[in-house]
Protein backbone atom coordinates (compact mmCIF):
# COMPACT_ATOMS: atom_id res chain seq x y z
CA UNK A 1 0.00 0.00 0.00
CA UNK A 2 2.74 2.21 0.81
CA UNK A 3 4.57 1.64 -2.17
CA UNK A 4 1.81 2.20 -4.16
CA UNK A 5 1.34 5.78 -3.15
CA UNK A 6 4.89 6.44 -3.38
CA UNK A 7 4.71 5.17 -7.48
CA UNK A 8 1.59 7.40 -7.64
CA UNK A 9 3.14 10.50 -6.45
CA UNK A 10 6.31 9.46 -8.48
CA UNK A 11 3.37 9.27 -11.91
CA UNK A 12 1.97 12.72 -10.57
CA UNK A 13 4.91 14.90 -10.09
CA UNK A 14 5.72 13.93 -13.84
CA UNK A 15 2.04 15.12 -15.11
CA UNK A 16 2.67 17.95 -13.26
CA UNK A 17 5.68 18.83 -15.01
CA UNK A 18 4.11 18.48 -18.50
CA UNK A 19 1.30 20.82 -17.56
CA UNK A 20 3.20 23.61 -19.37
CA UNK A 21 2.66 22.45 -22.88
CA UNK A 22 -1.05 21.34 -21.83
CA UNK A 23 -2.69 24.78 -20.51
CA UNK A 24 -2.47 26.13 -24.25
CA UNK A 25 -4.80 23.70 -25.65
CA UNK A 26 -8.39 24.92 -26.07
CA UNK A 27 -9.06 27.03 -23.67
CA UNK A 28 -12.90 27.93 -24.37
CA UNK A 29 -14.08 27.82 -21.01
CA UNK A 30 -17.91 30.19 -20.85
CA UNK A 31 -17.18 33.31 -19.23
CA UNK A 32 -18.47 33.02 -15.72
CA UNK A 33 -17.86 34.29 -12.41
CA UNK A 34 -14.86 31.70 -11.12
CA UNK A 35 -14.14 30.60 -14.63
CA UNK A 36 -9.94 31.53 -13.97
CA UNK A 37 -10.60 29.92 -10.34
CA UNK A 38 -11.45 26.28 -12.88
CA UNK A 39 -9.25 27.07 -15.12
CA UNK A 40 -6.22 27.13 -12.89
CA UNK A 41 -7.00 24.27 -10.94
CA UNK A 42 -8.20 21.59 -13.48
CA UNK A 43 -5.18 22.49 -15.93
CA UNK A 44 -2.55 20.62 -13.63
CA UNK A 45 -2.64 17.20 -14.78
CA UNK A 46 -4.95 17.43 -18.06
CA UNK A 47 -5.81 19.79 -20.45
CA UNK A 48 -9.02 21.97 -20.11
CA UNK A 49 -10.35 20.47 -23.46
CA UNK A 50 -11.04 17.23 -21.21
CA UNK A 51 -13.19 19.92 -19.17
CA UNK A 52 -14.93 21.75 -21.41
CA UNK A 53 -16.20 18.81 -23.66
CA UNK A 54 -18.49 17.69 -20.63
CA UNK A 55 -22.00 18.57 -19.90
CA UNK A 56 -23.02 17.02 -16.88
CA UNK A 57 -25.75 17.34 -13.83
CA UNK A 58 -24.83 19.02 -10.68
CA UNK A 59 -24.27 15.54 -9.21
CA UNK A 60 -22.13 14.31 -11.77
CA UNK A 61 -19.85 17.18 -11.41
CA UNK A 62 -19.32 16.69 -7.41
CA UNK A 63 -18.53 13.18 -8.18
CA UNK A 64 -15.96 14.38 -10.92
CA UNK A 65 -14.20 16.75 -9.22
CA UNK A 66 -14.55 14.20 -6.16
CA UNK A 67 -12.74 11.99 -8.61
CA UNK A 68 -10.26 14.46 -9.01
CA UNK A 69 -9.49 15.45 -5.26
CA UNK A 70 -8.68 11.61 -5.17
CA UNK A 71 -6.47 11.56 -7.80
CA UNK A 72 -4.61 14.19 -5.43
CA UNK A 73 -5.96 17.40 -6.25
CA UNK A 74 -5.55 19.68 -3.33
CA UNK A 75 -8.57 21.82 -2.74
CA UNK A 76 -10.34 23.65 0.52
CA UNK A 77 -14.01 23.38 1.04
CA UNK A 78 -14.54 26.65 -0.55
CA UNK A 79 -12.56 26.35 -3.74
CA UNK A 80 -14.34 22.79 -3.87
CA UNK A 81 -17.87 24.77 -3.59
CA UNK A 82 -17.01 27.11 -6.40
CA UNK A 83 -15.39 24.60 -8.53
CA UNK A 84 -18.25 22.46 -8.53
CA UNK A 85 -20.90 25.28 -8.81
CA UNK A 86 -19.39 26.91 -11.56
CA UNK A 87 -19.48 23.45 -13.69
CA UNK A 88 -23.07 22.75 -12.79
CA UNK A 89 -24.30 26.34 -13.94
CA UNK A 90 -22.10 26.75 -16.58
CA UNK A 91 -21.36 22.71 -18.24
CA UNK A 92 -24.99 21.65 -17.18
CA UNK A 93 -26.17 18.70 -18.92
CA UNK A 94 -28.60 19.49 -22.03
CA UNK A 95 -31.34 16.28 -21.43
CA UNK A 96 -31.16 12.93 -20.32
CA UNK A 97 -29.99 10.08 -21.68
CA UNK A 98 -31.98 9.14 -24.97
CA UNK A 99 -32.97 5.26 -25.34
CA UNK A 100 -32.25 5.16 -29.63
CA UNK A 101 -32.68 1.47 -29.99
CA UNK A 102 -32.92 -1.71 -28.36
CA UNK A 103 -33.14 -5.67 -29.48
CA UNK A 104 -32.67 -8.64 -27.67
CA UNK A 105 -29.25 -10.79 -27.92
CA UNK A 106 -28.65 -14.36 -27.48
CA UNK A 107 -24.59 -13.04 -26.27
CA UNK A 108 -25.30 -10.14 -24.47
CA UNK A 109 -28.85 -10.38 -23.11
CA UNK A 110 -29.93 -6.92 -24.84
CA UNK A 111 -27.87 -4.89 -27.11
CA UNK A 112 -28.66 -0.65 -26.43
CA UNK A 113 -27.82 2.35 -28.32
CA UNK A 114 -28.31 5.34 -25.80
CA UNK A 115 -27.68 9.26 -26.66
CA UNK A 116 -26.46 11.28 -23.64
CA UNK A 117 -24.37 15.05 -23.46
CA UNK A 118 -23.74 15.04 -27.28
CA UNK A 119 -22.55 11.04 -27.37
CA UNK A 120 -23.73 7.87 -28.50
CA UNK A 121 -23.24 4.67 -26.67
CA UNK A 122 -23.72 0.87 -27.21
CA UNK A 123 -24.87 -0.86 -23.85
CA UNK A 124 -25.40 -4.23 -22.87
CA UNK A 125 -28.11 -5.38 -20.51
CA UNK A 126 -29.81 -2.04 -18.71
CA UNK A 127 -29.93 1.47 -20.45
CA UNK A 128 -28.26 2.81 -17.42
CA UNK A 129 -25.51 0.02 -17.77
CA UNK A 130 -21.89 1.12 -18.41
CA UNK A 131 -20.88 2.09 -21.55
CA UNK A 132 -19.26 -0.39 -23.59
CA UNK A 133 -18.06 1.67 -26.51
CA UNK A 134 -18.62 5.82 -26.61
CA UNK A 135 -18.66 7.80 -29.99
CA UNK A 136 -18.88 11.38 -30.74
CA UNK A 137 -21.75 11.31 -33.53
CA UNK A 138 -20.25 12.61 -37.13
CA UNK A 139 -16.31 12.95 -35.05
CA UNK A 140 -14.64 9.55 -35.63
CA UNK A 141 -11.14 11.09 -35.15
CA UNK A 142 -12.26 11.34 -31.42
CA UNK A 143 -12.08 8.54 -28.64
CA UNK A 144 -13.97 9.55 -26.18
CA UNK A 145 -13.32 6.02 -23.77
CA UNK A 146 -9.63 6.79 -22.51
CA UNK A 147 -9.13 3.21 -22.88
CA UNK A 148 -9.06 3.24 -26.26
CA UNK A 149 -6.60 6.31 -26.19
CA UNK A 150 -4.13 3.75 -24.36
CA UNK A 151 -5.42 1.10 -26.98
CA UNK A 152 -3.79 3.66 -29.60
CA UNK A 153 -0.36 4.17 -28.08
CA UNK A 154 0.10 0.63 -29.43
CA UNK A 155 -0.43 2.32 -33.06
CA UNK A 156 3.39 3.57 -32.46
CA UNK A 157 5.71 -0.23 -31.94
CA UNK A 158 4.69 -1.88 -35.58
CA UNK A 159 7.87 -0.53 -37.61
CA UNK A 160 4.91 -0.57 -40.63
CA UNK A 161 1.31 -0.40 -39.82
CA UNK A 162 -0.80 -2.10 -42.26
CA UNK A 163 -2.54 -4.53 -41.05
CA UNK A 164 -5.06 -4.29 -38.21
CA UNK A 165 -7.00 -7.04 -36.41
CA UNK A 166 -9.71 -6.05 -33.90
CA UNK A 167 -11.67 -9.44 -32.01
CA UNK A 168 -14.64 -7.35 -30.20
CA UNK A 169 -16.63 -4.32 -32.75
CA UNK A 170 -18.50 -3.19 -30.07
CA UNK A 171 -19.52 0.01 -31.28
CA UNK A 172 -16.54 0.38 -33.69
CA UNK A 173 -14.61 3.61 -32.61
CA UNK A 174 -11.76 1.92 -32.64
CA UNK A 175 -11.71 1.04 -36.32
CA UNK A 176 -13.55 4.51 -37.33
CA UNK A 177 -10.87 6.05 -35.30
CA UNK A 178 -8.14 4.50 -37.76
CA UNK A 179 -9.61 5.13 -40.62
CA UNK A 180 -10.01 8.66 -39.69
CA UNK A 181 -6.47 9.05 -38.57
CA UNK A 182 -4.70 5.78 -40.32
CA UNK A 183 -5.95 6.75 -43.64
CA UNK A 184 -4.86 2.88 -46.02
CA UNK A 185 -4.63 0.81 -42.90
CA UNK A 186 -6.68 -2.70 -43.33
CA UNK A 187 -8.38 -3.89 -40.81
CA UNK A 188 -10.40 -7.29 -40.03
CA UNK A 189 -12.92 -7.01 -37.15
CA UNK A 190 -14.20 -9.91 -35.63
CA UNK A 191 -17.69 -9.86 -33.65
CA UNK A 192 -19.32 -12.69 -32.34
CA UNK A 193 -23.03 -10.89 -31.74
CA UNK A 194 -24.51 -10.41 -34.90
CA UNK A 195 -26.77 -7.62 -33.28
CA UNK A 196 -23.82 -5.64 -32.32
CA UNK A 197 -22.36 -5.71 -35.81
CA UNK A 198 -25.72 -4.34 -37.47
CA UNK A 199 -26.02 -1.64 -34.46
CA UNK A 200 -22.49 -0.93 -34.85
CA UNK A 201 -23.19 -0.03 -39.10
CA UNK A 202 -26.25 1.53 -38.39
CA UNK A 203 -26.33 3.31 -35.01
CA UNK A 204 -22.58 3.96 -35.12
CA UNK A 205 -19.50 5.29 -37.53
CA UNK A 206 -19.16 2.31 -39.07
CA UNK A 207 -18.88 1.16 -42.57
CA UNK A 208 -17.71 -1.82 -44.14
CA UNK A 209 -15.57 -1.41 -47.85
CA UNK A 210 -12.21 -2.78 -48.68
CA UNK A 211 -10.51 -1.09 -46.24
CA UNK A 212 -12.85 -2.46 -43.15
CA UNK A 213 -14.01 -5.86 -43.23
CA UNK A 214 -16.70 -6.91 -40.55
CA UNK A 215 -17.18 -10.55 -39.81
CA UNK A 216 -19.63 -12.05 -37.65
CA UNK A 217 -17.34 -15.04 -36.69
CA UNK A 218 -16.11 -16.66 -33.36
CA UNK A 219 -12.28 -14.94 -32.38
CA UNK A 220 -11.19 -17.98 -31.90
CA UNK A 221 -12.21 -20.03 -35.51
CA UNK A 222 -11.11 -16.91 -37.39
CA UNK A 223 -7.80 -17.02 -35.31
CA UNK A 224 -6.82 -20.90 -36.14
CA UNK A 225 -7.14 -19.99 -39.95
CA UNK A 226 -3.81 -19.08 -41.58
CA UNK A 227 -3.90 -15.36 -42.49
CA UNK A 228 -1.42 -13.28 -43.36
CA UNK A 229 -0.16 -11.79 -40.28
CA UNK A 230 -1.29 -8.42 -38.73
CA UNK A 231 1.13 -5.83 -37.61
CA UNK A 232 -1.43 -4.52 -34.67
CA UNK A 233 -3.99 -7.13 -32.78
CA UNK A 234 -6.39 -5.86 -30.36
CA UNK A 235 -8.17 -8.14 -28.15
CA UNK A 236 -11.55 -6.15 -26.81
CA UNK A 237 -13.57 -8.63 -26.38
CA UNK A 238 -12.88 -8.92 -22.14
CA UNK A 239 -15.23 -7.03 -19.95
CA UNK A 240 -14.33 -6.18 -16.28
CA UNK A 241 -15.77 -9.12 -14.90
CA UNK A 242 -16.41 -11.27 -17.93
CA UNK A 243 -13.68 -13.36 -19.12
CA UNK A 244 -14.90 -15.78 -22.00
CA UNK A 245 -13.01 -19.18 -21.21
CA UNK A 246 -12.50 -19.91 -25.05
CA UNK A 247 -10.58 -16.45 -25.30
CA UNK A 248 -8.38 -17.10 -22.54
CA UNK A 249 -6.94 -20.47 -23.56
CA UNK A 250 -3.03 -21.01 -24.10
CA UNK A 251 -4.28 -22.25 -27.67
CA UNK A 252 -6.23 -19.26 -28.15
CA UNK A 253 -3.22 -17.37 -26.80
CA UNK A 254 -0.74 -19.00 -29.66
CA UNK A 255 -3.08 -18.73 -32.83
CA UNK A 256 -3.35 -15.05 -31.76
CA UNK A 257 0.70 -14.69 -32.10
CA UNK A 258 0.40 -16.88 -35.47
CA UNK A 259 -1.13 -14.15 -36.83
CA UNK A 260 1.09 -11.34 -35.54
CA UNK A 261 4.21 -10.10 -37.46
CA UNK A 262 7.50 -10.66 -35.84
CA UNK A 263 7.77 -6.84 -34.32
CA UNK A 264 3.91 -6.66 -34.29
CA UNK A 265 1.79 -5.90 -30.70
CA UNK A 266 -1.01 -7.43 -29.31
CA UNK A 267 -2.91 -5.03 -27.55
CA UNK A 268 -4.93 -6.24 -24.43
CA UNK A 269 -7.97 -4.88 -23.11
CA UNK A 270 -8.15 -6.61 -19.72
CA UNK A 271 -9.10 -5.03 -16.14
CA UNK A 272 -5.66 -6.57 -14.33
CA UNK A 273 -5.88 -4.45 -11.76
CA UNK A 274 -8.98 -5.15 -10.43
CA UNK A 275 -10.14 -8.45 -10.83
CA UNK A 276 -7.65 -11.37 -10.00
CA UNK A 277 -9.07 -13.79 -12.78
CA UNK A 278 -8.24 -11.02 -14.97
CA UNK A 279 -4.57 -10.70 -13.52
CA UNK A 280 -3.87 -14.65 -13.89
CA UNK A 281 -5.51 -14.08 -17.61
CA UNK A 282 -3.06 -11.49 -18.01
CA UNK A 283 -0.19 -13.30 -16.70
CA UNK A 284 -0.90 -16.06 -18.89
CA UNK A 285 -0.94 -13.93 -22.35
CA UNK A 286 2.22 -12.04 -20.86
CA UNK A 287 3.93 -15.54 -20.93
CA UNK A 288 3.93 -15.48 -24.47
CA UNK A 289 5.69 -12.16 -25.15
CA UNK A 290 8.98 -10.97 -24.33
CA UNK A 291 7.93 -7.00 -23.48
CA UNK A 292 4.92 -5.35 -21.95
CA UNK A 293 3.97 -2.01 -21.06
CA UNK A 294 0.50 -1.54 -18.92
CA UNK A 295 -1.34 1.37 -19.71
CA UNK A 296 -3.57 2.62 -17.30
CA UNK A 297 -6.70 5.22 -17.96
CA UNK A 298 -7.86 6.28 -14.62
CA UNK A 299 -10.28 6.77 -13.24
CA UNK A 300 -12.44 4.70 -16.10
CA UNK A 301 -10.17 2.04 -14.40
CA UNK A 302 -9.57 0.10 -17.38
CA UNK A 303 -6.43 -1.62 -17.94
CA UNK A 304 -4.73 -2.00 -21.13
CA UNK A 305 -1.50 -3.71 -21.86
CA UNK A 306 0.68 -3.40 -25.07
CA UNK A 307 2.98 -6.91 -25.85
CA UNK A 308 5.67 -7.75 -28.19
CA UNK A 309 8.37 -10.08 -28.84
CA UNK A 310 10.17 -6.82 -29.68
CA UNK A 311 11.77 -4.41 -27.43
CA UNK A 312 8.88 -1.83 -27.05
CA UNK A 313 9.52 1.76 -27.57
CA UNK A 314 10.88 3.84 -24.63
CA UNK A 315 8.07 6.40 -22.80
CA UNK A 316 10.24 9.40 -24.71
CA UNK A 317 9.53 8.10 -28.00
CA UNK A 318 6.30 7.05 -27.41
CA UNK A 319 6.07 10.62 -26.27
CA UNK A 320 7.84 11.74 -30.03
CA UNK A 321 5.71 9.75 -31.92
CA UNK A 322 2.63 11.28 -30.19
CA UNK A 323 3.95 14.69 -30.94
CA UNK A 324 5.18 14.12 -34.25
CA UNK A 325 1.73 13.02 -35.23
CA UNK A 326 0.79 16.73 -35.13
CA UNK A 327 -2.79 16.59 -33.83
CA UNK A 328 -3.23 18.45 -30.51
CA UNK A 329 -7.04 17.29 -29.89
CA UNK A 330 -8.03 15.59 -26.60
CA UNK A 331 -7.82 12.51 -28.10
CA UNK A 332 -4.03 12.87 -28.38
CA UNK A 333 -3.60 14.66 -25.51
CA UNK A 334 -5.15 11.92 -23.59
CA UNK A 335 -2.71 9.34 -25.27
CA UNK A 336 0.26 11.67 -24.15
CA UNK A 337 -1.13 11.29 -20.64
CA UNK A 338 -1.19 7.59 -20.79
CA UNK A 339 2.15 7.61 -22.66
CA UNK A 340 3.38 9.87 -19.26
CA UNK A 341 1.60 7.71 -16.39
CA UNK A 342 2.64 4.07 -18.40
CA UNK A 343 4.53 1.30 -16.26
CA UNK A 344 5.99 -1.94 -16.21
CA UNK A 345 3.54 -4.83 -16.35
CA UNK A 346 2.34 -6.10 -13.13
C1 LIG B 1 -4.26 15.76 -9.71
C2 LIG B 1 -4.46 15.64 -11.14
C3 LIG B 1 -5.80 16.13 -11.69
C4 LIG B 1 -6.38 17.37 -11.53
C5 LIG B 1 -5.83 18.57 -10.76
C6 LIG B 1 -7.61 17.32 -12.26
N1 LIG B 1 -7.75 16.11 -12.87
FE1 LIG B 1 -9.30 15.56 -14.11
N2 LIG B 1 -8.35 13.78 -14.48
C7 LIG B 1 -7.18 13.36 -13.91
C8 LIG B 1 -6.81 12.07 -14.47
C9 LIG B 1 -5.59 11.25 -14.11
C10 LIG B 1 -7.83 11.75 -15.42
C11 LIG B 1 -7.90 10.54 -16.35
C12 LIG B 1 -7.38 10.98 -17.70
C13 LIG B 1 -7.71 9.97 -18.77
O1 LIG B 1 -8.07 8.87 -18.46
O2 LIG B 1 -7.60 10.37 -19.95
C14 LIG B 1 -8.77 12.85 -15.39
C15 LIG B 1 -9.91 12.89 -16.20
C16 LIG B 1 -10.87 13.89 -16.14
C17 LIG B 1 -12.12 13.87 -16.84
C18 LIG B 1 -12.58 12.81 -17.81
C19 LIG B 1 -13.30 11.74 -17.04
C20 LIG B 1 -14.06 10.78 -17.92
O3 LIG B 1 -14.97 10.14 -17.38
O4 LIG B 1 -13.77 10.67 -19.13
C21 LIG B 1 -12.80 15.00 -16.48
C22 LIG B 1 -14.17 15.43 -16.94
C23 LIG B 1 -11.96 15.72 -15.55
N3 LIG B 1 -10.80 15.02 -15.38
C24 LIG B 1 -12.31 16.91 -14.97
C25 LIG B 1 -11.49 17.65 -14.12
C26 LIG B 1 -11.88 18.90 -13.51
C27 LIG B 1 -13.23 19.56 -13.69
C28 LIG B 1 -10.82 19.30 -12.79
C29 LIG B 1 -10.73 20.55 -11.93
C30 LIG B 1 -11.73 20.64 -10.87
C31 LIG B 1 -9.76 18.32 -12.90
N4 LIG B 1 -10.21 17.32 -13.74
C32 LIG B 1 -8.51 18.38 -12.31
C33 LIG B 1 -6.42 14.06 -12.97
C34 LIG B 1 -6.67 15.35 -12.55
Amino acid sequence: MILRTALLVVAMTQTVAAAQDVKQHGDTLPDATDRELVMEACTRCHGIDLVVEQRRSPDEWIQVVSMMVGSGMALTDEKYRRIVSYLSENLASPAPPQLIYQAPSTFNRSVLVVDHKGYRSLRFGNADDRDQSRIKPGHPEQLPMPYLRSAAVGLAVPQKLERLLVIGLGGGAFPAFIRADFPGVYIDAVEIDPVVAKVAIEYFDVFADDKLQIHIADAVDFVREDRKPYDYIFLDAYDADQLPDALTTRRFFNDVKANLTADGVVVANIAVKSHSKARTVARKLMSFYNSCLHLRSAPSLNDVLLLSDNPLPGRSDLLTWAERSGNKDATWQGMTDHIRAAKTCP
